[in-house]
């Protein structure tokens, strides 16, 4: 009889019995699977657990308050916030190739975060939010595919140089069931039925050169965007939508007036493990509500595009 309740009491059980009085580290990202995991060691070690959220500028509108205010306020976890934004962005200046920016982003994470957990004197424990398909992909992967499409930067799936013992209370899960435990354990839907998000946040959506203004511009049409999405009532049957920055001006007009400004694409697909990906069939009804507040309430926007291009051959972010 096995239930996630059950699931959860034996998973507070071996986190104690392996970590003991030993002091462990969680890198959060807001996403569901380091929440999980966060939430679900905190109930077994309290504060012997402390999260890090290295905030790196390039996540969406609101996200890192909310962040912060779950697990400080919320859940009581000891959470050290912080913001390396003028950092990473001042490393991005003048970077536009794809695979140099993702991989800046991940060198310096794992930089900011040792410096966090030396300032804490160090961890017995590093807490990842590894998957049970994070694991076969592993595997397989040594002896797998020869072409990398793209480096990927993980929060959850940390520093490969930090010697550390790892505590991996997801291992087995599939993600439906993590989705399942954290509500199990109270997490917030917000956080729980949240659309995937890239490790390199907004940098990826921001084809060629990421600053600050770009990203705060995206941010705007990103959340009219999503909150287009959930009032329709949508946003459970997407797997991910965001918007797209475009390094193009184009010509427009706005009243009495021409305009010369920056389009942008929106994207929105299915897909049950993002490796193959549709696009999502909005109407064209809706698609037009979207354009006209983004174009009407973002200064610095005058066009909007719709990507309609599945997985294989496209992938799913632009970068
Ligand atoms: P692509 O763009 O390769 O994305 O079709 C497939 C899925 O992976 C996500 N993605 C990432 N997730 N770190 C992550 O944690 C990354 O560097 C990264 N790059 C892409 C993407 O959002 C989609 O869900």
């Amino acid at each position: 009889d096995w239930t996630m309740g059950a699931f959860r009491a034996e998973m507070i059980e071996k986190i104690r019995a392996q970590v003991g009085s030993g002091r462990v580290v969680c890198g959060l990202s807001g996403g569901v699977d380091s929440s999980v995991a966060a939430v679900l060691i905190h109930e077994a070690i309290g504060d012997q657990l402390t999260c890090i959220y290295v905030d790196h500028g390039l996540m969406r509108a609101g996200e890192s308050e909310q962040v912060v205010s779950t697990f400080r306020d919320r859940f009581n976890i000891k959470l050290i916030h912080r913001d390396a934004s003028d950092l990473f962005l001042g490393q991005l200046s003048g970077v536009t190739d794809p695979e140099q920016k993702r991989k800046i982003i991940g060198r310096l994470f794992i930089e900011v975060f040792e410096e966090e957990q030396n300032k804490l004197g160090g961890a017995d424990f590093l807490a990842q939010g590894t998957l049970y398909p994070d694991v076969i992909e592993s595997v397989s992967a040594t002896g797998g595919p020869s072409v990398t499409i793209k480096s990927h930067h993980n929060v959850g799936g940390l520093p490969e140089g930090m010697r550390m013992k790892l505590v991996e209370p997801l291992r087995e899960l599939f993600k439906d069931e993590v989705r399942a435990l954290g509500r199990e354990l109270a997490i917030p839907e917000a956080i729980v039925g949240r659309h995937p998000f890239p490790g390199p946040g907004l940098a990826i959506r921001i084809p060629g050169e990421v600053t600050r203004e770009k990203a705060d511009l995206l941010r705007k049409v990103d959340s009219i965007y999503l909150e287009e999405i959930r009032t329709a009532g949508l946003y459970d049957a997407i797997w991910q939508a965001f918007a797209v920055l475009l390094p193009v001006r184009t010509v427009g007009v706005m009243g009495d007036g021409r305009t010369y400004d920056q389009a942008c694409a929106l994207r929105a697909v299915t897909s049950t493990d993002g490796m193959t990906a549709d696009v999502y069939p909005f109407s064209m009804e809706f698609l037009s509500r979207v354009a006209n507040r983004i174009v009407n309430e973002v200064r610095g926007i005058n066009r909007v595009t719709y990507d309609i291009t599945s997985k294989p051959p496209g992938t799913i972010e632009w970068e």
